[in-house]
């Protein structure tokens, strides 16, 4: 138990010292730059030598456990249980829907009105209602609060789109407090969620995540926050390929979620096949990608977990069109600062401003190590039922800082002004939040003999819904009213 303390202490003296000396190079010049130079190299030696010998077991099972149980649950099976889901809904969203309404007698049609009628009150009402934080507040730092009256924002039963990835109680999850925390920034309060205040700002708009597994989960919360108010029949799910698209005809709206879990183009790209051991990229090629971002009106970008198999990136010599198989391993924040390079340039000469509002999420983190919080009983995140409430002492989960200081700065020097989501800090402290054994493998549903084994089993990458994703929702939701 000590050891792996006192290097966990060690390296986060190293980052700040590494802060530090980033902050003096920005002033002082020469001397300064060589020195924060020394201090990242050494960082990131002593980084590697942390990982290597203390948490060679974790990072070492994550890698070739996790991401491969993941690559298959987003792979064929759930996507196939789902999209049949899928097709069964908007079936009946297009045809039920078209039979009703030439079935539908005046007094239906009246009812109807009645109800738009009603429903347009409400709206004008709540826009009135709703009161906005300062823009230059600061939304990201403050406390976890427990307030079940406003939280959860809907309930796992009543949202029909959740996938059994993340549907915990379903799953058997016996607690359920993790459902009823509120972010409660320090300077300011997030305004109360409207759906219809919402679905009134995207009307007529696209709004899309873009990335990995993590902005995929995020994409089912904002599906869950936005649909309860649309009867049903009035909205469908479809998944075509590496985009899903979730449709709310009455309002023109579409909620997507587009698979490109490096941004740029990689041997991942398929959203279906994507258990590849060997993952290579190519760091300056997006517009595969890209031409499918185009025109929507809301944006909002992640790329972590990915990363995070090994310590270097795979950089693929030449192009997968080509042919090319040969490549060249580089550490992992030089790839990624290419990357995020290549997705600044993008975005900057491909998005107009006047028209899209762009975010971008700093990482979500694991809980894989419960010594990290202090539990010496725990197994990874499989045991805990409530956040981290002293926010005094600093935590550590193990999440790649580097990656968050340049995904801070590239989003910072961009001509078009990006909303950076900082919620890494935050989601850190949720280790209750993860879906742990009350997940999907595979896609099936684990067996009792598996869920009896965390150690081998627990998922605490994804998050249950509901649940944190809401929370990295109502940012966004907050952002949108505030700029509009
Ligand atoms: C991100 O938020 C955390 C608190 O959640 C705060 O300590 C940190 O300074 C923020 N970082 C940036 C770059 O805004
Ligand atoms: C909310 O939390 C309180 C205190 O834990 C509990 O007594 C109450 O039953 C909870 N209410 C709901 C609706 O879950
Ligand atoms: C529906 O929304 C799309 C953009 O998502 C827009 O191009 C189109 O004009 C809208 N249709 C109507 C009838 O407003
Ligand atoms: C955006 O709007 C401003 C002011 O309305 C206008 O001057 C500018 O040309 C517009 N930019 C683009 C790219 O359309
Ligand atoms: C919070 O953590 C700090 C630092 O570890 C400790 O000194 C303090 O006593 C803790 N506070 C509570 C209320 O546990
Ligand atoms: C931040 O980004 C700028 C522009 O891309 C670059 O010149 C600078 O070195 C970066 N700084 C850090 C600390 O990464």
């Amino acid at each position: 138990m000590q050891p792996p303390r006192r290097k966990t202490k060690l390296f986060s003296t190293e980052m700040a010292a590494m802060k530090h000396a980033a902050a003096g190079g920005g002033g002082g010049g020469r001397k300064g730059n060589n020195l924060s130079v020394f201090v990242v190299v050494f960082s990131i030696f002593l980084f590697g030598v942390f990982m290597y010998n203390e948490d060679v077991k974790s990072i070492a099972e994550f890698p070739f456990s996790w991401p491969k149980n993941q690559e298959i649950q987003e792979g064929s099976e759930p996507t196939k249980l789902n999209s049949e889901k899928v097709v069964a809904v908007s079936a009946r969203s297009t045809k039920q829907e078209a039979l009703d309404d030439a079935k539908s007698t005046s007094r239906n049609k009246e009812e109807e009105e009645e109800e738009q009628k009603i429903e347009m009150a409400v709206i004008e009402e709540e826009e009135e209602d709703v009161e906005l934080p300062p823009q230059e507040c600061d939304l990201f730092t403050g406390q976890w609060v427990y307030d079940n009256v406003t939280h959860p924002l809907y309930k796992e039963d009543e949202c029909e789109f959740l996938t059994a990835q993340v549907t915990c109680m379903r799953n058997g999850r016996k607690d359920s407090m993790y459902q009823g925390w509120r972010w409660q920034p320090r300077d300011c309060s997030l305004p109360e969620f409207k759906p219809r205040l919402l679905l009134q700002k995207l009307r007529n708009k696209r709004l899309m995540f873009v990335g990995d597994s993590l902005n995929r989960n995020q994409w089912e919360s904002m599906v869950c926050l936005a649909q309860s108010v649309i009867p049903r029949g009035r909205k469908s799910l479809r998944k075509t390929g590496s985009r899903n698209v979730f449709r709310i005809e009455d309002y023109n709206t579409t909620i997507e979620f587009y698979w490109a879990p490096f941004l740029v183009e990689s041997n991942s790209d398929d959203p279906n096949m994507h258990s590849i051991l060997n993952r290579i990229i190519m760091p300056e090629s997006i517009n595969k990608h890209g031409r499918n971002w185009k025109g929507v009106d809301y944006l909002i970008f992640n790329t972590y977990i990915w990363w995070m198999n090994t310590f270097s990136m795979k950089v693929l010599r030449g192009s997968f069109d080509k042919g090319s198989t040969e490549y060249d391993e580089i550490d992992r924040p030089t790839v990624y600062g290419r990357v995020l390079k290549t997705w600044a340039k993008w975005v900057d000469q491909n998005v107009d401003p006047n028209h899209t509002t762009v975010f971008f999420s700093s990482m979500s983190p694991l809980h894989i190590k419960s010594l990290d919080w202090d539990n010496p009983d725990g197994i990874k995140c499989a045991k805990e039922t409530m956040p981290v409430l002293n926010t005094t002492a600093q935590l550590n989960v193990g999440t790649d800082r580097r990656l968050f200081v340049i995904a801070d700065n590239v989003t910072r020097s961009m001509k078009l002004p990006v909303h950076f989501m900082n919620i890494t800090t935050l989601s850190e402290y949720r280790k209750d939040a993860h879906t742990s054994v009350h997940t999907i493998r595979q896609g099936k549903m684990l067996t009792p003999e598996q869920q009896a084994d965390p150690q081998t089993y627990a998922d605490c990458i994804h998050w249950c819904l509901p649940g944190l994703p809401d929370t990295w929702n109502e940012f966004i939701y907050t952002r949108i009213l505030q700029h509009s």
